[in-house]
């Protein structure tokens, strides 16, 4: 761009302007024609006829020209300035004419009057000459100076002039012709500066032109360094931007190692520790392999000592017996020896024999006939003998016979003895039955330690020393409606009375015969009735009561009775009835008042099963004590106060004996129940609130329908109704209750004043049990039947 415009070729309008050179020739032909006087009017008129309207023709035509070549130049570099320099160039070219307009105006004033019209006169390229010409060369001068102009010219005007004589005439029409000439002269000169100042306009305006192209170049120049420092600037950040590039491509190429470095350490110390993995497991195998070996060789080694030790104690066993064999054979060498010895000796002595015996033959011979004799003799002696043998075997026949005999007599003991213990069963029920099946023993424990002695009631026992069977009280003192005060003595007679002193031992050996009963095939009843605190439960389940007693006995006579043919088992359940409900006082105690347990009855069979309860097997009679031990513990547990519980609920340890007689084919099922009941005491209904008088309520309906279950046994009418079910005790009991069962009742007394009144109670209950005898009369008349 910036050598399109510097190499621009020569504006055309430079070129077709007149240049200043070709102009001052052409003056100077003009200066000369001015010089040589006026030029022949016919030459002055042809050049201005000749010249001047095709330069002002040219000038206005060929104006626009460089202007358009420039546009071309430059629409030529870039064609998106085209309209721009155009504007520019046609801003340029009307601020010249302005300015040119402007510009007349000085140079009309400095030239004078002779101003040109805008239309613009025909100008002479010679004109030139004259405008050049000092100041007031164009002003006609005086004639004067003509003469000496025309003597140096020497033209043919001034000729004539010389030669020929003054004609005024002539003068002045010359003068008049040069005046017009003059003024055509001046018009033409006037002209001609006219188009000199043109053409200077032209020039300055050239000169504008190529200021303004100038300018425009340098606006050009200054944009393109804006351009080139822009460039620059693009060029540096792009340098920048391939350094960054170049840099961040170091960096990446950095990256790029540290991360190839990286991987290829990763992957060497994959390979090391792949490598190390193997080694270790072919060190391991290799182990392995050795311990394996190792163990291999070991295991040839003990089988190799093994063998060596074998062939060893072999060797030494053989050698051993070798010594043996060598001991042996050299004891056999010297027995040999010996023998040979013993031969020789013996062949000596033989010899000696011999001699001996040849000389004994002698004798003997001699003896022979002696012996004969005596043979004869021995012979006579064995048939004597043989004689005798005949009689002893038949004394072994005799004593074999005899024998038999006591075998037989044995056997027939045996059956008779069998016989004789149905019989002793039947005679012993017999005597129970006569002894009453309900009966009924009164105990009155001793006053505890603890008990002062002031508290005593009185007590006494007037058939002490003979039958033991009453007791009397002095009840509580009374006062008559005379207002004497007395104390009433109460007498009651029962089966047996307990005095205070009396062991369990005692009592028991009272109620073994009941126990035996069981054994033989009956239902038994023991009960122990009475207020709390009055002995019950000492009597029945401590560990000399009552129950541990008549388990040893039952094993004692199941022994005794296994030579009779009798084998016996024993199964024991222990139970518990509170708020009339059934506990398993041997089951798990978290069960306690939770578990259903139900009675049910086999009629039929006269058989009663309760529900989910634990049977034991008592396979010896220490079982018994655990069977008490664990009741009490799981009363214990059931509730915090156990001796409450245990006084507010009836225990009952049920004991079912069967026993099969082998050799009879006989077969017996008895029951043996113990109860120890529920405390007697009758507690104040009004007094008891929520469960409290609920439990009384149990416990004194409970204990009032045994009375009444005893009492309607009492009445002994066959087929009538026994409530049973009034109680859960009585429908337990029912099997054992009646019938042929046997029941026995120990009422319990405190000794202490302050129990009187319950004791009166208990006593009085008791009483009514008792009465109840007349019941089992009857079954006794049936019995002698
Ligand atoms: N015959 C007796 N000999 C000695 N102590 C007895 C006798 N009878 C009862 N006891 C004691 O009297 C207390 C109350 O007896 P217990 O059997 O618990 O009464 P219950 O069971 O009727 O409430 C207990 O300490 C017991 O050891
Ligand atoms: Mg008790």
């Amino acid at each position: 761009m910036e050598n399109a415009s510097s190499s621009q070729p020569p504006s055309p309008t430079r070129s077709r302007i007149p240049k200043v050179g070709g102009g001052l020739k052409e003056m100077t032909s003009a200066l000369a024609n001015s010089r040589s006087g006026i030029a022949p009017p016919g030459s002055i008129a042809g050049k201005i006829s000749g010249m001047a309207p095709p330069t002002r023709t040219r000038s206005t035509t060929h104006a626009p020209e460089p202007t358009k070549t420039t546009g071309t130049t430059i629409s030529r570099a870039a064609s998106g300035k085209v309209h721009n320099r155009a504007n520019s160039y046609a801003s340029s070219t009307l601020g010249r004419s302005a300015s040119t307009a402007s510009r007349t105006k000085g140079f009309a004033s400095t030239v004078g009057p002779g101003s040109r019209s805008n239309t613009g006169m025909p100008r002479p390229h010679s004109s030139l000459a004259g405008t050049r010409k000092p100041n007031g060369h164009s002003i006609p001068r005086p004639a004067t100076s003509l003469d000496t102009h025309q003597e140096e010219d020497g033209t043919s005007v001034l000729g004539k002039r010389k030669g020929t004589d003054w004609d005024q005439e002539s003068r002045e029409k010359t003068m008049e012709e040069f005046y017009k000439k003059i003024i055509s002269g001046v018009s033409q000169a006037g002209q001609e500066s006219f188009g000199l100042k043109e053409t200077v306009e032209l020039y300055k305006s050239r000169v504008n032109e190529l200021e303004e192209a100038k300018s425009e170049a340098s606006e050009q120049n200054l944009r393109l360094r804006v351009e080139l420092e822009s460039m620059k600037v693009r060029l540096a950040a792009a340098e920048e931007a391939l350094r960054n590039a170049e840099r961040n491509h170091e960096i990446s190429l950095d990256d790029m190692n540290k991360r190839y470095r990286v991987d290829v350490e990763t992957a060497r110390q994959e390979a090391r520790n792949e490598q190390d993995a193997q080694a270790r497991q072919h060190d391991e195998n290799m182990r392995q392999l050795k311990r394996q070996l190792e163990d291999e060789l070991d295991n040839e080694r003990a089988a190799r000592l093994r063998e060596i030790n074998q062939l060893n104690s072999q060797t030494a066993m053989d050698a051993q017996r070798s010594q043996i064999e060598l001991q042996a054979k050299e004891r056999e060498f010297a027995a040999l020896q010996n023998d040979v010895q013993g031969l020789r000796d013996a062949l000596d002595r033989e010899r000696k024999g011999n001699q001996d015996l040849r000389h004994n033959l002698d004798t003997a011979s001699s003896n022979s006939v002696t012996l004969e004799s005596s043979i004869r003799a021995l012979k006579a002696r064995i048939e004597f003998l043989e004689s005798g043998r005949e009689e002893q075997s038949q004394a072994f026949e005799q004593i074999n016979q005899r024998m038999m005999d006591a075998v037989a007599e044995t056997n027939a003991t045996k059956d008779q003895l069998r016989k004789e213990e149905t019989l002793r069963r039947k005679l012993h029920n017999q005597v129970q039955e006569l002894k009453g099946n309900i009966r009924v023993f009164c105990r009155v424990r001793p006053s505890l330690r603890s008990e002062p002695v002031t508290d005593m009631a009185q007590i006494q026992f007037p058939d002490d020393s003979e039958d033991c069977k009453e007791i009397s009280l002095m009840g509580p003192e009374e006062k008559s409606s005379l207002g004497t005060v007395s104390r009433k003595t109460n007498v009651f007679s029962f089966d047996r009375v307990f005095a205070p002193s009396t062991q369990n031992a005692e009592v028991f050996d009272e109620i073994s015969q009941l126990v035996q009963s069981a054994l033989d095939g009956y239902n038994v009843c023991i009960f122990c009735y009475g207020q709390t605190g009055s002995g019950k439960t000492y009597t029945m389940s401590s560990l000399d009561g009552m129950i541990p007693r008549a388990v040893h006995q039952i094993y004692e006579t199941a022994t005794g009775l296994q030579d009779k043919g009798w084998r016996y088992t024993m199964e024991g359940n222990f139970v518990e009835v509170y708020n009339e409900n059934l506990n398993d006082l041997l089951g798990n105690p978290d069960e306690l008042d939770k578990k259903r347990h139900e009675i049910r009855h086999d009629m039929q069979r006269g058989k009663t099963i309760i529900t989910d309860v634990n049977t034991v097997q008592l396979d010896s009679p220490e079982m018994v004590e655990t069977i008490l031990k664990r009741a009490a513990a799981n009363r214990s547990v059931a509730a915090t106060k156990a001796n409450e519980r245990s006084s507010r609920s009836h225990s009952v340890f049920i004991l079912k004996l069967i026993g099969q007689n082998h050799i009879t084919g006989e077969r017996s099922e008895g029951t043996l129940n113990l109860v120890d009941l529920a405390g007697s005491e009758r507690l104040s209904q009004s007094q008891a609130t929520g469960e409290r008088l609920k439990e009384t309520q149990n416990i004194n309906r409970s204990l009032s329908s045994l009375g009444d279950v005893i009492a309607a046994l009492g009445q002994g009418k066959d087929g009538g109704h026994i409530p049973y079910r009034n109680s859960k005790l009585t429908y337990l009991l029912q099997f054992s209750l009646g019938g042929n069962s046997k029941t026995l009742m120990f009422v319990m007394v405190s000794p202490l004043q302050a129990h009187m009144g319950e004791t009166l109670t208990s006593l009085k209950f008791a009483t009514k049990v008792h009465n109840t005898h007349i019941g089992t009369a009857k079954r006794q008349a049936r019995v002698r039947e």
